[in-house]
């Protein structure tokens, strides 16, 4: 089969690799139909998550068509079209019976923290990913679900990860009908976060972010109030200024480590490596936030970080929730949202991009050029 490979930071390509194999009774081999680059996947790409190997398949966003089932596969027979959450899961342990299926016990040997993700390195326990002809998905009866036949391609894509994640991250957010919201990030997280944000009551919705075209997907995909911070002296005064000098009463950052906009951050972080990345985002997040308010954390992030104002998180009573989203959990609700007419969330798409031409995809996402917000990757096969 044709898959995409990592060859080390900033270079990925298209290579011929064995076709995956049927590894345990549960495990089916699904052909990918489309498939989606992340936010997530740039952190790959730039060589920041350890343990990225050589030859590794990225791709965490991805649905398609059942191929091949295991001896003990019942929910899925060849043939079920399929949409697939970027958590690996077993649906047993302690935590995914609570729920908690982004830190299944079960999938990732290497890790106390993070459970299996698809396509993530070794660190997220080395499952090649979906931007490929062919994928092994295992715990096939307990991850995906059949794709309804009303529900378009491209959504069933969009609620992989991108979508379900900006909207786990407005409900860590713990929105009181009429708060004031802050989305850091205007990237489909960001933009699904802000847009979900309405469906959970808020009353005023801010994105903010430097590019100029991503802000304006903000106003037109999420209906947002948007800001560029690269116009702005000091973001969080402006936050409170506009706020009546109280703050946001709730900040979803969704930027991660890899955030632009302080220097000193980034010195410390991208060239002296004294900590994981630049930890601006979430400052911003804590300094705009009002005292008492709520912090949602779905940027990523390395395990240290040096320069984080948690004194300040501390002393203004703030609480911070975060984790992967645990996707499955999001799908029934963003399906009722979804068939009600209610939200589009393909309309985040702005690349189809075919799996032969994905290094061209990776550098215009990575250098966000030509307007991207959401690139679809495309198999041959497909
Ligand atoms: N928690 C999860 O389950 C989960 C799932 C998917 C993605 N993520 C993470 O969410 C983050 C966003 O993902 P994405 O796909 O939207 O990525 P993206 O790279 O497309 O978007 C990030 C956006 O943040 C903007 N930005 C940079 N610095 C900023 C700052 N200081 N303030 C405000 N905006 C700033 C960038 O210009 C960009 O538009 C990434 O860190 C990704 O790894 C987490
Ligand atoms: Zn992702
Ligand atoms: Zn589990």
């Amino acid at each position: 089969m044709k898959a995409m490979t990592y060859r080390g930071p900033y270079k990925v390509r298209v290579e011929e690799k064995p076709d995956p194999t049927i590894q345990h009774p549960n495990d089916a081999i699904v052909r990918v139909e489309r498939a989606a680059i992340c936010g997530s996947d740039l952190h790959l790409y730039h060589g920041m998550i350890p343990d990225t190997r050589i030859g590794h398949t990225f791709g965490h966003e991805f649905i398609g068509r059942v191929v091949v089932v295991g001896s003990s596969v019942q929910t899925l027979t060849p043939g079920d079209r399929v949409m697939v959450p970027f958590n690996i899961f077993c649906g047993t342990c302690y935590f995914c019976a609570r729920g908690l299926f982004s830190n299944c016990h079960n999938v990732n040997a290497n890790a106390t923290a993070l459970g299996g993700i698809y396509g993530y390195s070794h660190t997220a326990g080395g499952y090649d990913g979906g931007q490929a002809e062919l994928v092994r998905v295992p715990f096939a009866d307990v991850g995906p679900s059949i794709i309804p036949d009303w529900l378009d391609d491209e959504d069933a894509l969009m609620l992989t990860d991108a979508f379900s994640t900006g909207y786990f991250g407005a409900q860590l957010g713990d929105i009181a009908e009429g708060d004031t919201v802050l989305v850091l990030g205007a990237g489909p997280v960001g933009l699904a976060a802000a847009r979900s944000a309405w469906l959970m009551g808020a009353g005023r919705v801010i994105v903010v972010d430097h590019l100029e075209y991503r802000l304006a997907k903000a106003r037109e995909f999420a209906f947002a109030e948007t800001y560029n911070f690269a116009e702005h002296d000091d973001v969080v005064v402006l936050m409170k200024k506009i706020t009546d000098y109280l703050g946001v009463d709730v900040a979803i950052d969704a930027v991660g480590a890899e955030a632009d906009g302080n220097l000193v951050q980034h010195i410390t972080s991208a060239k002296l490596k004294l900590q994981g990345g630049s930890p601006i985002a979430l400052n911003w997040a804590i300094d705009s936030v009002r005292k008492g308010g709520n912090i949602s954390v779905m940027g990523a992030y390395g395990p240290l970080f040096s320069a984080v104002k948690f004194g300040d998180a501390m002393n203004k009573g703030l609480t911070i929730r975060t984790n992967q989203a645990p996707v499955k959990r999001q799908w029934p609700r963003l399906l009722e949202h979804i068939q009600a007419g209610r939200i589009s969330p393909k309309d985040m798409i702005t690349h189809r991009i075919p799996l032969d031409e994905i290094a061209e995809g990776y550098h215009l996402f990575s250098a966000k050029l030509d307007g991207i917000v959401k690139p679809v990757i495309i198999p041959p096969s497909a």
